[in-house]
């Protein structure tokens, strides 16, 4: 099998009393795209960080074609020719997108004199072919989705030979996303394998070759793509078939308003926004990274920007100095970006899930009922299937999936109003996605205001009653119903075709 690259066997890993790796095999081919499929904590980026030596296995084998290896550091890593674009961006905000991605290059070079012109072109080319990013550009100022481009550019430079990609389409557009497709496809005609993780069975469809599906930390399966259909590795994930990803819509619209927006606008990113949010809708927001989503909201929130206009909840119009006050009048926001501002990694999951109310609790001068704090903690982790050891370790310890349901955990424990969830079900596993889907429908029934924004247009398509589309900083349209095709939002979220049209 001279066309093994790659080969694990019987690889163990345990942290504490979590046995995160059960004695798990993989093997990747020269020139194939390998998906890797499992649930949240199925063990998926520990082989990973194994493999690239971050994380030394208990026991097992690593074999680089055809001879066992011990792989002792990330450097170590590159120099056989694994290229690791982690699940969580990890790039150092305060220098040059360049810096970055030549950050392992001139680590790797044992010359004295490293050839920066050179190096610098090159990492200019690479990310030419993913995005328009001014490789000047001081990498913190750059938007989640393009940071996530610049790690995988970083990757690129290095002529790998495997190409590890830990969820990396979590903060790409569509557009985004099917320009990595084309890379990664040119890539694997050039013989380097690559190992692809993604919770999205399109893409793993689409795209890959074989999967191979991990379930708390065993080896299931590997598959033909080919062969099988998406129901098949949903089942080898979960154990079981997963039928209604989405729940049933609003049967009736209801005239009653929760929110009102009206004429909202901030200097230079959003402008004559208005809106309103009826009783038992699930209202969708679209549109393309950079349209001024994420903005709008958070303007609303008042969590950032220079706000004029007015906004109404339940008819009461508004005065919000800051975020407090909106939490306060019963306004949250689950932010996109749980690294930065979603939660505090290093605090217990339960201290997470109780932080929003917490503040609430403490400006009112009350006491913290902290046993009802983790049962409560304890209900909402059960029903999102959130795995953990105790609910006193730090979120830090948890996969990406779940610290995703911790995040939203703390929005729903504060009992609010009204929420937008940016992104909610990023990195999330199909059977929680579904699980999410339904506690969010049961809300707005419920009479709480629910926005979505997402870039996974079937997730808005599927979930949402109506959908805003964002183009500019300004709405450009709204589908609801039967138009709420993905031909209809991109055509609206696009700026050429508007350009054409307003020609
Ligand atoms: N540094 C750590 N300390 C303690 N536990 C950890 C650590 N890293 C991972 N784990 C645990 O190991 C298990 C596997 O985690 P891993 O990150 O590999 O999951 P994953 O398959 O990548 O999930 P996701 O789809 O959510 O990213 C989880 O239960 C996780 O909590
Ligand atoms: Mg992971």
């Amino acid at each position: 099998m001279d066309d093994v690259v790659l080969k694990i066997s019987d690889v163990h890993k345990s942290f504490g009393a979590i046995h995160a790796l059960k004695g798990v095999d993989f093997e990747l081919k020269r020139g194939e795209i390998h998906a890797l499929a499992g649930e949240n904590g199925a063990g998926k980026s520990t082989l990973m960080n194994v493999i690239d030596g971050i994380l030394a296995p208990d026991s097992g084998t690593i074999f680089w074609n055809g001879a066992a290896v011990t792989i002792a550091s990330p450097t170590e890593a590159q120099k056989l020719g694994i290229g690791l674009v982690h699940q969580e961006i990890a790039l150092c905000p305060d220098v040059s997108v360049a810096e970055n991605i030549l950050m392992p290059q001139t680590n790797l070079s044992r010359k004295f004199f490293v050839d920066y012109a050179a190096l610098e072109a090159k990492a200019g080319e690479v990310l030419r072919q993913l995005a328009d990013i001014d490789p000047r550009a001081r990498t913190g100022d750059l938007s989640i989705s393009n940071q996530q481009l610049v790690e995988i550019a970083k990757a690129l430079t290095l002529d790998c030979k495997v190409l590890i990609l830990d969820e990396p389409t979590a903060a790409l557009t569509e557009r985004e996303a099917q320009l990595l497709f084309g890379i990664m496809r040119r890539l694997a005609d050039q013989g380097i394998g690559i190992i692809y993780i993604s919770h999205r069975m399109v893409e793993i469809f689409d795209n890959c070759d074989r999967v191979t599906v991990f379930r708390d930390g065993s080896y299931i399966t590997t598959m033909d793509v080919a062969q099988i259909t998406p129901p098949d590795v949903v089942k080898a994930m979960v154990g079981r078939v997963i039928d209604d990803l989405y729940p049933a819509k609003q049967a009736e619209p209801d005239d009653n308003v929760i929110l009102s927006v009206r004429d909202l606008s901030e200097a230079t990113r959003f402008r004559d926004v208005s809106f309103d949010l009826h009783h038992g809708e699930v209202l969708g927001i679209a549109g393309l990274i950079g349209a001024g989503r994420s903005e709008i909201v958070k303007g609303i929130c008042r969590i950032e920007g220079e706000v004029t206009g007015e906004v109404r909840l339940n008819g009461k119009a508004l005065t919000l100095r800051d975020y407090g006050d909106s939490i306060d009048a019963g306004m949250v926001y689950l932010s996109e970006d749980r690294k930065g501002s979603g939660l505090f990694l290093d605090m217990s999951i339960a201290e997470n899930i109780s932080a929003l109310d917490l503040s609430r609790i403490s400006r009112r001068g009350g006491m913290i009922d902290s046993r009802g704090e983790r049962e409560r903690a304890r209900a909402l982790g059960e029903r999102l299937g959130l795995k953990y050891g105790k609910l006193t370790d730090p979120v830090s310890s948890l996969s990406g999936g779940n610290q995703q349901k911790v995040a939203i955990a703390k929005m729903l424990s504060v009992d609010p109003d009204l929420i937008f969830l940016d992104e909610p079900t990023r990195g999330v596993d199909v059977g929680a996605k579904a699980e999410i889907h339904r506690i969010l429908r049961d809300l707005a029934r419920s009479g709480v205001g629910i926005v979505v924004i997402s870039s996974e247009l079937p997730e808005l398509i599927g979930l949402c009653d109506r959908i805003l589309v964002i183009r500019e900083g300004r709405i450009s349209g709204e589908v609801a119903g039967d138009d709420m095709t993905e031909e209809a939002i991109m055509s609206l979220a696009s700026v050429l075709e508007h350009e054409g049209a307003d020609a």
